[in-house]
Order: C-alpha cells, then sequence, then structure tokens
C-alpha cells in the first residue's frame, strides 16, 4: 500500500511527481505530499485526502526545484490527517523522506532517538527514518559524494519491516537515495534525468527503460547516472530491462472508469494471456517450465495460495488439476498458510499468484514454502514483481496494467493461465488425453464467447437498478460456479459497499436459509450441467419464501421461473467462470454507479497489499 514517486532531473519536478502520484493513488488515498530541493533548501507541501488537494496548496505551482520525492498513503500508523502524511523531515528539516511498508520497531526506533533529544510530531512509524539519517549522517566524519548514502545504508540497517523508501537531503543537491526491502519499487531511467516510481506503468509515460532492486539494495541517483550497492555498499551490477507495455494501456481510453475499461478488455487480455501457448494440433508450451513426468509423477500435493480475487482464480485452478491431472491439490488464504505451518517437503508444488506480485502475504506464504524445499512457482501479471524474484519459476498473466482496485481482467487470465498449466501438466503426464484436446479447444473459442457475454450489459445494469438500495444479497453455486459466488460477492461487497455472501447452493438449508425474506435479492450461477437441476431446486427453496432472483446461466432453465435471466454462451465447466463472472462484475460495477461511488478506488482498500 501507499505510491511513491521520484524525480531527478533538469525539469521542474513537481508537476512530474503529482502526474505519477494520480497514477498511483489505486494504492493509497488518505493523504498526499510532496517534497522538492528548492534555492532555499526542503520544501514540503502535503495534506489530508486525495491527491488532487495538492493543486489547492498555496504555493504548489511556484516551486522550482528539479529533484523531488512524492507519496500517496494507505494509512497504518496513525490517522489521515496532514502531520501523519509523508514526506516526513528530520528534526532539523535537512532530510526528507517517504516511505511505503512498516517499520515493525519503530517504537524501539523512536526510544532510542527520543533518549538523544529527538522530537516526533507524528504517530507513524515512518518518522524516525528521517530522523535516524540525520543522527548517522552527523556521526560520519568524512565529506563525499557518498555520505547521503552511507547515512541512509546505517539508518536502513536499524529498521525491521518492510520499506520502499526515498531520502532527498538539503545537504546534497545532486543525489537521491533509495533503498526496498519487501515493499515495490521500480527505478525509471531517462536521458539526464531519472525517475522512481511503486510500479511501472506510473512512469510508462517517460521511460520504457527500468532497473529493478532487489531487497536491501540501494540505488543512488545523480541526474545522469544511477549506481547500485548491496547491504554492504559493494556496487552492485544491474542491467535495464525493457518494458513493452504501452503508455496508453493505463489510461482510460474514453471509458468513465478503470474498472469498465478493465471489464472490456478481457477478450484481449485472455487472447494475449493463451499467446503461443496453445496451438490446435500441438502440445501446450511452456519453455520457462522444464517439469519432468517423473518429476510431476512425484509431486504429492499442489498447493495453490493467494488472496482475495487471485485466491478465487486458484479455486477454479483446483477442479482443474485434480480432476485433469489427478493431483491432490488445496488452495489456501496466504496469511493463514503462512502461519500454520502447512505441511510441506520437497515433493510439493507451491503455486502462488499475484496480479501486482507485491502481496506481502503471498511472498511470506511463498518464502516459506522455499524453506520448506517445496518448489515454488508464482503466477503474476506484473514482470519484475518481487514475487518473481523469490519463486523458483514465474508464468505470467498478459492482462496488460490493471488499475481499479477491483480485479477484473486479471481474474479471468489467471483462470485461463491455471487452465494452460493444467494441459501442460496432464500432457507431461500424459493423462486425460480426451478431455485435454477438449478443453484447449474451448480456449481457443474463448475471447469470442467473453465478447459475447459483454453484450448482457444493459439486462445487468437494469437489474442493478433494481436491487441498488439493497442491504444484503446472496450468491449462490454448486461445483465450480461456488467459486464464482465467491468472487462476485466479493466484488459486490468491495465497491458497492452492500454487504454479500456466498455459498454452495446446497449448503443454504443448513442455516443461512433463515436470512431469507421476501425480497432478498440472491444471485446464483449455473453452468455445469450436472448440477444444474440441483441448484435450481436450491433457488426454488428461496422463491418460495419471497426472493428475487439473478440467474447467470448456459444452460436451459425455465426462465419464467426467475426474476432475471442472463444466457452465457456454452462451454466446458473447467473455464465457465471466465464468462459466468462477467455479467456479475458488471453488475457490481453498476450497483457502485447507481449510488455514486468512486468505483475505481473503493474506501479502505488499495490494489497493492504490501502490508500484512
Ligand atoms: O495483487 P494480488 O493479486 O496479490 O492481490 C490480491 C488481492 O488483494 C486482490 O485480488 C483483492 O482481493 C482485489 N481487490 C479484489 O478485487
Amino acid at each position: 500500500m501507499c505510491g511513491i514517486v521520484g524525480y531527478i532531473g533538469t525539469r521542474k519536478a513537481s508537476p512530474i511527481l503529482i502526474n505519477g502520484l494520480l497514477r498511483l493513488e489505486y494504492r493509497g488515498y488518505d493523504s498526499a505530499g510532496i517534497a522538492t530541493l528548492e534555492d532555499e533548501g526542503l520544501t514540503v507541501m502535503k495534506d489530508k485526502g486525495r491527491v488532487k488537494n495538492l493543486y489547492n496548496i498555496p504555493g504548489i505551482d511556484d516551486l522550482k526545484g528539479t529533484i523531488g520525492i512524492a507519496h500517496t498513503r494507505w494509512a497504518t500508523h496513525g490517522k489521515p490527517s496532514k502531520e501523519n502524511s509523508h514526506p516526513h523531515v528530520d528534526n532539523s528539516k535537512s532530510f526528507s523522506v517517504v516511505h511505503n511498508g512498516i517499520i515493525e520497531n519503530y517504537n524501539e526506533l523512536r526510544k532510542f532517538l527520543t533518549d538523544k533529544g529527538y522530537k516526533f510530531y507524528s504517530q507513524t512509524d515512518t518518522e524516525v527514518i528521517p530522523n535516524l539519517i540525520h543522527y548517522y549522517y552527523n556521526k560520519d566524519t568524512k565529506n563525499d559524494d557518498m555520505k547521503l548514502l552511507r547515512a541512509v545504508n546505517k539508518a536502513c540497517k536499524d529498521l525491521k519491516g518492510s520499506f520502499a523508501v526515498e531520502v532527498i537531503s538539503k545537504y546534497d543537491k545532486e543525489h537521491m537515495v533509495v533503498v526496498r526491502k519487501d515493499s515495490p519499487l521500480v527505478i525509471g531511467k531517462g536521458d539526464g534525468e531519472n525517475y522512481i516510481s511503486s510500479d511501472i506503468p506510473a512512469i510508462l509515460s517517460f521511460t520504457k527503460d527500468f532497473y529493478l532492486l532487489n531487497d536491501l539494495e540501494f540505488a543512488l541517483l545523480s541526474r545522469d547516472d544511477i549506481k547500485f550497492y548491496d547491504i554492504d555498499l559493494n556496487p552492485v551490477e544491474k542491467r535495464v530491462q525493457v518494458i513493452e507495455w504501452d503508455a496508453a494501456s493505463a489510461e482510460k481510453e474514453g471509458y468513465e472508469d478503470y474498472m469498465l475499461k478493465e471489464i472490456h478488455e478481457q477478450p484481449t487480455a485472455i487472447r494475449e494471456t493463451i499467446g503461443a501457448k496453445l496451438n490446435e494440433g500441438s502440445k501446450c508450451d511452456f519453455d520457462e517450465l522444464k517439469f519432468t513426468k517423473e518429476y510431476l509423477q512425484g509431486v504429492n500435493k499442489i498447493y495453490l495460495v493467494a488472496c482475495g480475487t487471485a485466491m478465487h482464480a486458484g479455486l477454479a485452478g483446483k477442479v482443474m488439476l485434480e480432476k485433469l491431472c489427478k493431483i491432490p491439490t488445496e488452495v489456501d488464504i496466504a496469511s493463514e498458510f503462512r502461519y500454520r505451518d502447512p505441511i510441506i517437503d520437497d515433493k510439493t508444488l507451491c503455486i502462488f499468484i499475484s496480479q501486482s506480485g507485491e502481496t506481502a502475504d503471498t511472498i511470506a506464504a511463498l518464502k516459506l514454502s522455499r524453506e520448506k524445499k517445496a518448489r515454488t512457482l508464482a503466477i503474476t501479471n506484473v514482470i519484475g514483481s518481487s514475487i518473481t524474484r523469490e519463486a523458483d519459476y514465474s508464468i505470467y498473466t498478459h492482462a496488460g496494467p490493471e488499475i481499479a482496485v477491483a480485479s477484473t481482467k486479471a481474474y479471468t487470465s489467471q483462470v485461463v493461465l491455471l487452465a494452460l498449466l493444467t494441459i501442460y501438466f496432464a500432457e507431461t503426464l500424459g493423462v486425460s488425453k480426451k478431455e485435454v484436446e477438449d478443453l484447449k479447444k474451448e480456449i481457443i473459442e474463448l475471447p469470442k464467447k467473453v465478447e459475447e457475454v459483454l453484450k448482457t450489459d444493459e439486462q445487468v445494469r437494469e437489474f442493478g437498478h433494481r436491487i441498488y438500495q439493497e442491504k444484503d444479497v446472496f450468491f449462490l453455486g454448486r461445483g465450480i460456479d461456488e467459486t464464482v459466488a465467491r468472487e462476485s460477492a466479493l466484488k459486490l461487497k468491495e465497491i458497492s459497499y452492500i454487504h454479500a455472501d456466498s455459498y454452495p447452493a446446497g449448503e443454504l438449508k443448513h442455516g443461512p436459509i433463515a436470512l431469507i425474506e421476501n425480497g432478498i435479492t440472491v444471485i446464483s450461477i449455473m453452468t455445469d450441467p450436472k448440477l444444474v437441476e440441483k441448484t435450481v431446486s436450491n433457488i426454488q427453496e428461496v422463491i418460495t419464501r419471497g426472493a428475487k432472483t439473478l440467474v447467470v446461466t448456459n444452460q436451459k432453465v425455465d426462465d419464467k421461473m426467475f426474476d432475471t435471466v442472463v444466457h452465457i454462451p456454452e462451454t466446458s465447466p473447467f473455464v465457465s467462470p471466465i464468462l459466468s463472472v462477467i455479467p456479475l462484475q458488471l453488475l457490481s460495477y453498476y450497483i457502485s454507479k447507481e449510488k455514486g461511488l468512486d468505483v475505481d478506488k473503493p474506501r479502505n482498500l488499495a490494489k497493492s497489499v504490501t502490508v500484512e
């Protein structure tokens, strides 16, 4: 959570910083601020609330500094307020710092500094950092170009927790220092200027050349140069990575909101994710994975570990892996997995799914699996993200930048990639040949079918209009449809603030049916021919009790029974979530719009959850 931006060059820094922050607002929007190096010293301007509030700060347009740092906050320590906003400065106002992450030992460090006479003006964990830097800077008797770097390095050695940090100082108007540990930070290389950001898309309009820092690596940036160091300040060589994403793909391109744009990008995202991996008549190709038949035959269990929507994609993956590869598969929530001492050994394959590749719990779960000797595989949408640097193997969804907090195209791309991975495993094992061939055909058809499903937009919008004032909505399904029920309930909750619950349809009568009363909305998904009749019976039970019903189905049902039936194209039940989820993504979107809410930036949430 939190977004950070930095600039060092010859242009006015402030517009570049604010522009970057606006693109990073999805990471948190409790407060925002910038610090620049002006002729008279460090200038900090910040305020509570959204980035756009910065434009109202008197004097912000007059800033001339060509070095600056900036921050948009998702509050952890200390309520959203001006004094808790970043950038923070030390007591002498000589060093300014922005920080994304959590300093776990900040109380201890505060005490250390307080005993030395330092004072604190905020409730944040971050404020210890500029003061520690000041402390070490003053103790250093050498005066050279590395002095700021040395002070930051010493301060970081005292920190426990996670941090992506940018530092500037009035004592060094030629440099900026950055460092990261367990929080994202990328460096964009320009011509006579350099950029920092929490993610690549925010600065993609300035450069396509990026350096990616590993944990506890430092960078000393000047206008024309970037030098890298390890924790002991030994120089580190780094290669530039050229990022092929198109800057325009991170813009709204005429859509009212990123979420709507991203929902409509799903045919392309799926097409790109399939890419060259699947060709009729040939085997599914995962060149980057060299998993042999012997290795897969020896796998005792697959774990799919993730958070939120990515975990829901994992639930669909489990169904495919177990049915087609016959390998026992468990899905786990990363924040639970990491603390429950899971039974793992060198015969376990642990797969971690994360759109951002930066989710703290997922990365911690991955590290734990490696310690226990499991083979680890990351599925992510972001090349060079932290997870890819920790995993033994990485494979990518090619959904393009997902900006809206509510995940849509990343989810459907993850399910597609899991289907392809299942096929690769099954073909390597030589099992389920007929089912695999059928599934391959279905996957190739998916982008066109998604385009068909998007045409249900108007019908879904009308239903949304009918229910947008509801307080509770229930989602039901069986088998793989139940995984879509969970994902759809999450989507509705997070962007419409309507309480939504999901249940396996057959479980309702074991308790939750007590909540069904006249007028309550029940939404069900029915795509599995073997289960459709069972689910219809369950829906009949709620209709009898007065429920309003929406059904998403590709089966023949008696439309007259339900209030609204959204018909979607038929496909294999394995990949049906990719189609059935779309009307329900649209439903959440339209309900949120009707309620006048900020669809892309729902309250209390952030796109990348980089704290636990
Ligand atoms: O970047 P990740 O895929 O690791 O993020 C995981 C969850 O935080 C994320 O899917 C979250 O649940 C979404 N906001 C849901 O729409």
